[in-house]
Parts: structure tokens; C-alpha cells; sequence
């Protein structure tokens, strides 16, 4: 990990654990890209340079009279606007005089230790000796506005990442109508593009086409990260497998409206950019005043999609998430066991039923607030309704804690339903267009966290709830995207900051509760997984991942949320048969092993479970507590893909590879099947094992080459797994 300058060649190189990223001052100080791939040990890649003529790409004052030097075709890092590159801007400012030309030119910069913080924006962090920093000062002269760009390397991880401050160091007020947080140019466009796209309940599809001339774009205008798209994206060399061909993954640390421009130019060069999504957003900058753009986590692998999603897992596990090693209890989740239909009498019967099978905690979902019996009212009356819990959440939390188990509750602390007290005392704490409709989606109004009184307000009720009882965990949930985003405390010149100061918003009062509360586990949820991004895991370690509790569906959302995200922040529950979305049958250890990858719970009625369930589920929860730790932090291969046939298959491997957890699902029954071989992609070759199962012997070499036979599945059985321990550690066979 270093990051050098070579002040003859003026060559930025930045050498993380395997990689190499370069940058080079152009004439003028354009801040232009040259590399980004495997280590290389030298930084004189200035004749990797070549300018060319071409028609209809101009010529800026520094090219003096070189026709080949244009800003329309070199390779950039922070491209301005409006000054001759044709291409999407990373920059945007509009001047008092309604100009909008803006120019970013090398100023000056600064290497340091360390990792600097973004907050009240969440980010990475690192200590002083394992990562580095560099910080470029680019500087538009006509405004004096300056962009910091910041570069992070790690000492532990292929993980380069970016963010931009912007700085109004001129005389007059500014807007800045689009920031993105980093650009980056590749001299070429032989790549596949792939992204994670969805709706509610069928979140994060691996979708992969090659890129095209012209621009794609990936965004979120929704007021959250959203079930949509995914603050995600790779370009992928065409050949890329999971284990072989190059990747690049660009993740954007925001939950927030976000937009990933991916555009080929005419000579066939890549330009990405991400950040917050300039449509709907202007932000007044006064002079001395600075903005923080989200911080990019940008990975590179040559051995293939496998690479590129362990680095991104091993960074966020050890650089983002804050709570990675806080213990995840098996829980029993009310929601599709009860929805709004329980009382503390039912709730301490499902808590027994639950603590004689093994489980830890009983989660209070949606309905124990207000009068909230259906899902169209009481939003924002966070005072718990004694018709139903009588006792209120002490009473509750002292009976289930008397039975060995913990309590956890479900809120939604950003909305609010019309027919609630809240709407009668405060309609205009809702975001809102004045004269147009208040549109409800889900029946509730979403509200306005850009105002501070509003977030002091939830700091305060939601405080008193979990002060109330002994509650050590919440399911925090959204359940609308936002529309009339509009702040009844702003100035007209300011309305269009609102979406982010709404998200800034979100985040103050999260980090606030957390302060007061850090015991206690949070997990992130938006209708399911709509806001699965890396700035909700920095609050929350683990997220809902869908609505869609099928094993079936949830094995693709979970493969494909496994494209970026690591498996401790995925939350995953075993429900009834046949399922509550789809009304497909599975059996029982089907859904059991596919919930194994995340944070592990039931979300069913349990009285209706027969004996032999029962002891299916008791041996579950044996089987994830033995294997907890390695799920949480051990390395994620994927190794049969579910969006290609009738199986899927993936392992989960220790850091020294000495233990293998293996699962394969056959999707569907087939009669008088063919012999299905596996091959266990992760095991050392140079390691021997013993199938914990049968105490069979294998050598690394074969299972990875030759791999393991899938018995006959039929039946309850359509699941096949299997652990492998390393033996014979001296190498003695
Ligand atoms: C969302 C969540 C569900 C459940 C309901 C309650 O849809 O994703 O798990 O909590 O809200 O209303």
C-alpha cells in the first residue's frame, strides 16, 4: 500500500494490496486516468499517451496549436462541463451570471495516513498504518470553487475508494447542479456491464449485456437506493466467469437518490460516473461553504466476479460495517406468523413455541403501535397500544426474557399515515408540495427528515419506546418511496436540496439512536430489501433482503445481492409452506439451508408446525449455530447459478480454507436423474479434507477439479450439503 507522485513525469500511482491505479497531469493539469488493473512496478506510463486529431473536438488554450489535444477524448478523472468535452460532466457549478462552464485543473495535493471520516455521511475508516490517502486539489479558475478529490488505499484490501469535497472558495455564491463523487475513463469498451435490478419483492437480478455506444444509466429518483437498481455496477472483460477475466465493481456509499452513468464515447473509450443523481438536485453554496459528496468503493479482480465480490465482502466487513462481530440471534419474526393479529398472550405463546425449538428472540413486527391494526393508519403514534399488549413492552420483554429469549421490535420512523394522531397535530412535517396532492402510496405520507424538529421529535418518542422495556433489537423499515418532495421550512433556492438533506436526515437521527443505544442490534429493512446499500450497513449491519421469502426467489436475490454485498449483512427467515408470495411448496430443508446465508430466523406461525418439523428445525438451529461464525465472516463462493438451471450451489470457505461448508439445491424434482458433479471451486489444492458427514477423504486438487457427486434428491430432500474439515494439517497423508 503506497501512493507515490513522480513529480518529473507529474504521475499519480497508487499501489493498493494487488493493484496499481495511475493518473497523470495533462497539459494544463487536466487530471487524466492512464491505469487501473494488476500491480505494476513502475510509474513511466506517459507513453501510454497518444493525442490524435479528430473532427470536432476542440482544442483548449494549453494545447497551444496541438490539434491532437482535446478534452473531448482525453482520459479524465474529474471532468468538468461545458468546456469542450462532450461527454457526461462530473461537475456542474452555475454562476451568478447563469453561466455553467466549469473547469476542474490540478491545484495542489497531499498524501496522508490514515483514512479520513465523511460524516454526518457514513464511509469507510481505517487506521493510520493500513490504508493511505491521497488528496488532489482541483480548482475552477473562473469561480474559485474547488474539488478535493480524495483516493483511499488499504493495506488488507482491493479496495480503492473516492469522494469528492467541493469548496466555494470564491467571492459569490454558487450552485452546484451536479456532483459526482468519482469519474473514471477507460481507454477502451471491450466489457459486459452488469447490474442488479429488481422490484419489490424480487430485488437485485444479475442482468449482464455488453455496453454500447451512448449512455446507460442506472439511478434511483425514489428517495432511497430502491428495489429498482442498485447503487452498483462491474464491467466485466466478456470472458469473465466467476473465477477467470477481469472485473471492476463501483459501489456508491449512499442511500439516497444515486446515478451510475456508464457511457461509451465515439472512439470507444468507457466513462463511469457515480454519485448523487443530479436530476431534481441544486445546491446553494456560499462562498466559504463546502459540500461532501458520498464516498465510491471501487474494486479490481483478475479472477473473475468470485474475486471481485469476496474484496468487496472482506472491505465492508472490516472497514464499513460497524457491528460485524455483534451477535445475530436466531430470531422468530411475528410478521408472517401473526401480521397484525396478536396480542401479548399470543405473542408469549409463539415466544415458547419458539425457545423449546432452540430460537433466541421474538420480534415484535408491525402492529403494536397506536391503533394500528391494518397497514392504513397510525404511522408516527409510536406509543404502544395496550388493547393489545396489555402490560405494554415491559411486561412483554420481562416474560420473554424470563424464558431465556430477547425482545426486538419493528418501526418505521420516516413515514407517516394520514389517519394518525401525529397527521392531526403536524401535517406539515410531511414532505409536500404546496397546492398539489399529497399522493399516498401503502397509505402513508412520507416525513420531511430534512427538518431538524422533526428529527429531534423521532429522537425523542423512539428513545422513550426503547427505554420502556428491555428491547435489543430493531427492524427499522420504509414502505413508500418519496414523491412532492418539497420542505415547508425551505427557501425556494433551496427546495431542490431537499432529497439530500432528507437522507442526511435519516442518517442523523440513526446514528443519534445508536449513540444512546449500542447494544443494540439494528437491521435495516425497506418493504424487504429496497434500501440494501452500503450507507444504510454502515448504521445497520444487516438488512432485510426481500419481502419474498420463497427459497426458491430468495436464492437469486441472495446470489445476486452476493454480487456486492457481504452475507453477514443479509437477513434471511425460514417461512411456512406453501409460501405467503408466491404460494409455491418447498421443503422444509430447502428453506432452512437457503436461509442459513444471513442473519438466520423463522418467520412463521409455529403452532401449526407437526413433530417431525420440529425436529427438523431444532437440528437447523443447531446446524447455523455451529456454522454462525464462518457464515458472518468467512469467504462466499458462488459456485452453480441459479439464473442458468435447475440447481444452485455455492460454499462458504474459512480464511485458511480449512473448513468448507458446502450447499447445493436442486430447484425442481427430476425423476431418474442424470449424475451431477460438482466442483468445490474454493478447496485448497494443497489441503486434504474429511467430509464431516461419511469421513470420506478428499485431496483440495480433487474436489476442486474433479469435485464432489450430488446423491440422488427427491422428494423433502431436494437440498444436498456438506462440510468439509481440513485433515492431516503436517501434510502427512
Ligand atoms: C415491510 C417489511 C415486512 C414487514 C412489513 C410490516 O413490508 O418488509 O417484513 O415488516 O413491512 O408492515
Amino acid at each position: 500500500m503506497t501512493i507515490t507522485f513522480d513529480s518529473k513525469n507529474e504521475i499519480f500511482k497508487l499501489d493498493g494490496f494487488t493493484t496499481s491505479y495511475v493518473m497523470k497531469l495533462f497539459p494544463g493539469g487536466v487530471l487524466s486516468h492512464l491505469y487501473y488493473g494488476n500491480y505494476i512496478n513502475d510509474t513511466n506510463l506517459g507513453y501510454l499517451v497518444r493525442f490524435k486529431d479528430r473532427g470536432f473536438s476542440g482544442n483548449p488554450l494549453e494545447a497551444r496549436g496541438n490539434r491532437g489535444y482535446s478534452l473531448d477524448t482525453a482520459t479524465q478523472e474529474y471532468p468538468g462541463f461545458g468546456v469542450g468535452d462532450y461527454r457526461t460532466a462530473a461537475i456542474t457549478v452555475e454562476l451568478p451570471d447563469g453561466s455553467t462552464a466549469t473547469d476542474m485543473r490540478y491545484k495542489c495535493h497531499n498524501i496522508f495516513k490514515g483514512k479520513h471520516s465523511l460524516a454526518p455521511l457514513p464511509s469507510s475508516s481505517a487506521n493510520e498504518d493500513d490504508a493511505c490517502t491521497l488528496k488532489i486539489t482541483l480548482v475552477d479558475g473562473t469561480s474559485g470553487v474547488e474539488a478535493d478529490l480524495f483516493y483511499t488505499v488499504f493495506k488488507d484490501s482491493d479496495v480503492l475508494t473516492r469522494n469528492v469535497v467541493i469548496r466555494n472558495a470564491g467571492n459569490y455564491t454558487v450552485y452546484l447542479s451536479r456532483i459526482m463523487s468519482a469519474a473514471l475513463d477507460f481507454h477502451h469498451s471491450d466489457f459486459h456491464l452488469i447490474t442488479l435490478n429488481g422490484r419489490w419483492a424480487c430485488e437485485r437480478q444479475i442482468e449482464r449485456r455488453p455496453v454500447h455506444h451512448g449512455i446507460s444509466l442506472i439511478e434511483s429518483m425514489r428517495g432511497n437506493s430502491s428495489h429498482q437498481y442498485n447503487p452498483f455496477l462491474a464491467f466485466v472483460s466478456p470472458n469473465a466467469d466467476e473465477e477467470n477475466g477481469e472485473a471492476y465493481g463501483f459501489n456508491l456509499v449512499y442511500s439516497g437518490n444515486f446515478a451510475a452513468f456508464c457511457e461509451v464515447d465515439p472512439i470507444s473509450q468507457t466513462r463511469v460516473l457515480m454519485g448523487i443523481n443530479p436530476t431534481d438536485f441544486k445546491w446553494c453554496l456560499m462562498s466559504g461553504e463546502s459540500f461532501t459528496a458520498p464516498e465510491v468503493v471501487i474494486t479490481y479482480s483478475s479472477n473473475g466476479l468470485g474475486q471481485m465480490s469476496r474484496n468487496f465482502h472482506r472491505f465492508y466487513n472490516k472497514h464499513l460495517l460497524r457491528d460485524i462481530n455483534k451477535r445475530r440471534p436466531v430470531l422468530i419474526n411475528s410478521w408472517e406468523a401473526a401480521y397484525f393479529d396478536f396480542t401479548t398472550d399470543s405473542l408469549l405463546t409463539l415466544a415458547k413455541q419458539a425457545s423449546e425449538l432452540g430460537i433466541e428472540m421474538l420480534v415484535v413486527d408491525d402492529g403494536w403501535f397506536g391503533e394500528r391494526n391494518n397497514d392504513k393508519c397510525a404511522l408516527g403514534d409510536w406509543y404502544v397500544n395496550e388493547k393489545k399488549l396489555k402490560g405494554g413492552l415491559s411486561r412483554l420483554a420481562n416474560e420473554v426474557n424470563s424464558m431465556g429469549m430477547k425482545l426486538g421490535l419493528w418501526i418505521e420512523p420516516e413515514m407517516i399515515s394520514k389517519d394518525s394522531r401525529l397527521f392531526e397535530e403536524h401535517p406539515e412535517w410531511c414532505l409536500q408540495v404546496n397546492n398539489r396532492h399529497m399522493q399516498e402510496s401503502r397509505s402513508q405520507l412520507a416525513l420531511d427528515l430534512s427538518r431538524q424538529d422533526v428529527c429531534d421529535y423521532l429522537y425523542d418518542v423512539i428513545s422513550r419506546v426503547l427505554k420502556s422495556a428491555n428491547i435489543e433489537y430493531i427492524k427499522w423499515d420504509i414502505n413508500r418511496s418519496l414523491s412532492e418532495v418539497q420542505s415547508q421550512l425551505s427557501e425556494p433556492n433551496r427546495q431542490r436540496e431537499t432529497w439530500h438533506r432528507n437522507i442526511l436526515g435519516v442518517y442523523g437521527l440513526f446514528e443519534r439512536l445508536r449513540q444512546t443505544f449500542p447494544d443494540i442490534l439494528f437491521e435495516g429493512c425497506c418493504g424487504g430489501g429496497g434500501r440494501f446499500d452500503p450507507g444504510m450497513m454502515y448504521f445497520a449491519p444487516q438488512h432485510w433482503t426481500s419481502d419474498n421469502t420463497d427459497p426458491i426467489e430468495r436464492i437469486k436475490i441472495q446470489m445476486g445481492t452476493s454480487l456486492t454485498y457481504p452475507i453477514s449483512a443479509m437477513a434471511s427467515h425460514v417461512s411456512s409452506s406453501p409460501n405467503h408470495q408466491t404460494g409455491r411448496c418447498t421443503p422444509l430443508h430447502t428453506r432452512g439451508y437457503v436461509a442459513f446465508t444471513g442473519g438466520f430466523g423463522y418467520e412463521m406461525d409455529l403452532g401449526k408446525l407437526t413433530d417431525e418439523e420440529k425436529e427438523i428445525i431444532k437440528e437447523q438451529i443447531k446446524i447455523y449455530k455451529s456454522h454462525e461464525d464462518l457464515i458472518r465472516n468467512g469467504d462466499f463462493y458462488r459456485i452453480k447459478n441459479p439464473f442458468e438451471g435447475n440447481s444452485a450451489a455455492w460454499c462458504f470457505a474459512s480464511a485458511q480454507k480449512d473448513r468448507l461448508f458446502f450447499t447445493y439445491v436442486q430447484i425442481l424434482s427430476i425423476p431418474n436423474q442424470p449424475l451431477y458433479r460438482v466442483r468445490i471451486s474454493c478447496a485448497d489444492e494443497n489441503k486434504w479434507y474429511k467430509d464431516t458427514k461419511t469421513g470420506d477423504i478428499y485431496s483440495g486438487l480433487v474436489l476442486k477439479h474433479a469435485g464432489i457427486a450430488i446423491p440422488e434428491l427427491l422428494g423433502d430432500f431436494l437440498t444436498y450439503s456438506c462440510e468439509f474439515e481440513e485433515v492431516f494439517p503436517n501434510g502427512i497423508v
